[in-house]
């Protein structure tokens, strides 16, 4: 996965990334196109979504102060998004590679881009719900009683649809913030009108209900492991992505859904190798180091059906941070989801990159990582 959103990045290095991961037999790229800190696909129907969305920094709507470029220059207008030429482009790219491609749209959450792009459809105007996410973004959420949100997303979906010919949408569904929809008068009629007593009921009818857009359009959905709080009415080919844990996929796993390892303590990508002030990446969890990575055992299910780094974009200030931060812990990602447990060897492993791997990526222009 390779967050855009924070940090955007051309088409030029989206194909260098996903011409290495084809080197490296790594065949879905998981696109993070939509966050709290930019719209990064051109919508036609919406064209505002790129317009206002994509647009971040000082006199804009989705101003540096509220979202900081981290550790990076907060004076400056940072923007960019993908035309639906280039998506299709780098679709076709991909797939002349064996890659297909994920895209994702983040939501309810995580959708700041959106919400200030179009107020009037995805806000209750009576809501006085006073929240933070966790990345401190203030009222980021787009709320789920108002039929706009659903006419939006149908919208939505039907030209990410048309764009990308793999069967997945991912929908997001992590960190929707505590206080979001609380008092939303909307909300609460909702809630009375389904016989809804809670929050997590709220989320699901969410859900349910996107689900069955993403049905219409032929697509299914992926979604962050939040989704499974509850008891959501999802289809069974639904897939979701555990990344807190591997217990989390776990117990996915035990409910039989089809479930993708993604646990940050493993697999996440945008965290430091190791603690110090001379790595980049990001301290909110702990180090990764490619040693790490390496010794990630998924286990084994027929509902367990891959595994999946994350590159979010935060402190991504440049091409070279993200090479860094991917490679080589990529390679270790690539013998994971590819090896027997039986078949792995540490010592081998780090002969063969050094041998192999790291000079050839070198000779690529990859800003690679020494071996730890
Ligand atoms: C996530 O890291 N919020 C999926």
């Amino acid at each position: 996965m390779l967050d855009v959103s924070r940090n955007f990045f051309g088409v030029t290095y989206v194909k260098k990334f996903i011409d290495r991961m084809a080197q490296y037999k790594l065949n879905r790229f998981h696109w993070h196109l939509t966050d709290d800190e930019g719209w990064r696909i051109e919508i036609k129907h919406y064209p505002l979504l790129t317009k206002v969305g994509a647009v971040r920094g000082p006199d804009t709507k989705l101003p540096f102060t509220i979202f900081p470029a981290m550790r990076g220059p907060k004076n400056r207008v940072q923007r960019g998004f993908y035309t639906q030429s280039q998506i299709r482009d780098i679709v076709a790219y991909a797939r002349g590679r064996c890659i297909e491609v994920l895209p994702e749209i983040d939501i309810p959450g995580h959708a700041k881009a959106a919400l200030v792009s179009y107020p009037k459809l995805l806000t209750d105007p009576k809501d006085t719900s006073r929240y933070r996410s966790v990345q401190r973004v203030a009222n980021n959420t787009l709320n789920p009683a108002l039929e706009s949100t659903y006419r939006f997303l149908d919208g939505v979906i039907a030209e990410v649809a048309a764009l990308f010919p793999f069967g997945y949408i991912h929908l997001g569904g992590d960190e929707v913030p505590k206080g979001a929809w609380e008092h939303s008068p909307a909300v609460k009629a909702l809630m009375q009108k389904h016989h809804l007593k809670s929050r997590r009921e709220v989320q699901n009818y969410f859900f349910a209900r996107v689900d069955t857009i993403l049905a219409k359009h032929g697509k299914k959905m992926v979604a962050w492991q939040e989704v499974l709080k509850g008891r959501p009415k999802l289809r069974k080919e639904d897939i979701v992505m555990a990344w807190k844990s591997p217990q989390a996929g776990y117990k996915a796993v035990k409910r039989h859904r089809k479930t993708i390892m993604a646990p940050v303590h493993y697999l996440y990508f945008d965290q430091q190798y190791t603690r110090s002030k001379h790595e980049p990446g990001h301290t909110w969890s702990t180090p990764v180091s490619t040693r790490k990575t390496y010794s990630f055992d998924p286990g084994s299910s027929p509902y367990l059906i891959g595994v999946h780094a994350c590159l979010w974009s935060e402190t991504l200030l440049n091409e070279k941070i993200a090479d860094y931060l991917a490679w080589p812990r990529a390679l270790a990602l690539a013998e994971v989801a590819w090896s027997s447990p039986k078949q792995k060897n540490w010592v081998d492993f780090k002969r063969r990159m050094k041998v192999h791997a790291l000079p050839r990526l070198k000779l690529q222009g990859v800003h690679c990582r020494p071996v730890d």
